[in-house]
């Protein structure tokens, strides 16, 4: 499968979800998330992520990430067309350990 990491907190750019064939990503307030169980690895999602938020979960160090796509996804609702992004989206976009100092 593949998941959303760090970078997406509160850059939320979304154009994943307008690619995604099986549309399997849900949303939460700062960010989406990949339901595991309905990825079918296309891969098309990550190379569209202005932030290169999406990973393949066979990178290393990824399980953390792996199990908050997995809890968060059945509880935030699906998405499957784009939004506008947050208006300081880019001013989040080389921002580390944004998980720490943002998600809720
Ligand atoms: Fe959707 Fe494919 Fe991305 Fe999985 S890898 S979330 S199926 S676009
Ligand atoms: Fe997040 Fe990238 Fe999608 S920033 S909302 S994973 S396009």
């Amino acid at each position: 499968t593949y998941v959303v990491t760090d970078a997406c907190i509160r850059c939320k750019y979304m154009d994943c979800v307008e690619v995604c064939p099986v549309d399997c990503f849900y949303e939460g307030e700062n960010m989406l998330v990949i339901n595991p169980s309905e990825c079918i690895d296309c891969g098309v999602c990550e190379p569209e992520c202005p932030a290169e938020a999406i990973l393949p979960d066979t990178e290393d160090g990824l399980e953390k990430w792996l199990e908050l796509n997995t809890v968060y996804s059945a509880e935030w609702p699906n998405i499957t067309t784009s939004k506008e992004p947050p208006a300081d989206a880019d001013e989040f976009k080389n921002v580390e350990d944004k998980f720490d100092k943002y998600f809720s």
